[in-house]
């Protein structure tokens, strides 16, 4: 399927551009397993590569030319030239590509152009990290054309820089170092304070289980101003604390933390949901780690209890998934990703996978939602060369 995908995107090239590529490379969305809204309060999370993938065939340029082309997106190359990229000037999704190329050069590498043509399997708006897999693809390819030798976790932190400051996103650096450095069949436990990273095995199929994914389908007008309001509440409560980040809170010390935070109410829901959150991951790792598989499913749940109720940033689609997979029999289900809409992630039994599936979708048609898209998500690469 991979080779399949080379050769259309390679001759998708030749033909846009009139030369061969000087090759091609894959980018993963991602899942998160656990760890959310951690990563931004320099705390650990726990992602894994999904099959679904960015794929890019591109070559240099020396004349201070870049060319951005998909062919999801009807229309000819954008043409930019390198020397007038410029934070914040774009709104398309030639930010974040040209953003990556920004990042690089004001890193001080020497990129001075190229001609990129892509592809996407990753579903974008379903909280699946399409447009990290879109920044790490380019920034590998330019990292192997231009023999820069960056590892996988600086071509993330450049690429979060390109979507921090060039596309004018506040996000964390999960999803660019999860598409970067995830490995097959392992879940990426990572500290987002260093970067230090552990691979955990992941293989549920070999367990007899699943883990779906349940594309709700739905975006949330006010989403983006709604992640930024959390990373300023905890900021806050940072600073309210006497600590650099919230990361520095022990569990332990959490109901001590909690009373010092007084009648600032939605401070204290933020610092419990990061505090607990970042224990959940603990326990999550320590308990792969012991090959007690199946005891992670309440942890996913109480997971979600702590982003429905405290970090409040579930919606009905969500929760709809979540109560009514674990009714019909599911060991945990909680949202993945920054939320309000995006994607649900299930773990349950193979032979409960039909049963649940089938209680969703009857669940979201009652209710009257969009038809939810359920997948089986298998534990995969991360960014490679492929050709
Ligand atoms: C989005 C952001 C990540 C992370 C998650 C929530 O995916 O891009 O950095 O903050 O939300 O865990």
């Amino acid at each position: 399927m991979e080779e399949e995908a080379i050769r259309r995107i390679r001759e998708g090239f030749t033909a846009l551009y009139g030369a061969e590529p000087e090759g091609g490379w894959a980018a993963p969305g991602r899942v998160n397993l656990i760890g959310e809204h951690t990563d931004y309060n320099d705390g650990f999370v726990m992602p894994f590569a999904l099959p679904h993938v960015t794929v890019a065939a591109v070559a240099r340029r020396e004349d201070g030319v870049l060319r951005l082309h998909s062919a999801d997106v009807p229309g000819g190359p954008v043409e930019l030239r390198v020397d007038d990229l410029t934070p914040g000037s774009d709104k398309d999704w030639t930010a974040y590509p040209a953003g990556v190329v920004w990042a690089l050069r004001e890193a001080g590498h020497a990129v001075t152009g190229a001609d990129v043509h892509l592809t996407s399997t990753v579903p974008s708006g379903a909280g699946l990290s399409s447009s990290a897999a879109l920044e790490v693809v380019v920034a590998l390819a330019l990292n192997d054309l231009c023999a820069l030798g960056l590892k996988g976790w600086q071509l993330a932190r450049l690429c979060q820089r390109a979507e921090n400051v060039y596309v004018g996103a506040p996000t964390g650096i999960m999803d660019q170092t999860a598409s970067a450095c995830c490995e097959a069949g392992h879940a990426l436990f990572l500290d987002t304070r260093d970067l230090s990273q552990r691979q955990i095995p992941f293989d549920l199929a070999a367990e007899g289980m699943r883990l779906l994914v349940v594309d709700t389908r739905v975006k949330h007008a006010h989403s983006d101003g709604e992640y930024g309001k959390r990373r300023a509440g905890c900021e806050k409560g940072a600073a309210l604390l006497g600590v650099d980040a919230l990361r520095d809170v022990p569990y332990a010390d959490l109901e001590a933390a909690l009373e010092r935070l007084g009648d600032e109410e939605e401070v204290r829901r933020l610092v419990r949901h990061i505090v607990t959150e970042n224990q959940r991951v603990e326990r999550v790792v320590s308990l792969l780690e012991s090959g007690d598989t199946r005891a992670i499913g309440p942890v996913l749940t109480e997971g979600h209890a702590s982003l429905r109720d405290d970090f409040r940033i579930s919606c009905p689609e969500l929760d709809t998934i979540v109560d009514t997979s674990l009714s019909a029999g599911a060991l945990g289900a909680r949202m993945t990703g920054g939320g309000f809409g995006g994607s649900a992630i299930v773990l349950a039994e193979e032979a409960d996978v039909d049963t649940i599936t089938k209680a969703v979708e009857k669940a979201f048609a009652t209710a009257g939602f969009k038809t939810p898209r359920v997948f089986e998500a298998v534990p995969s690469a991360g960014a490679r060369r492929l050709a």
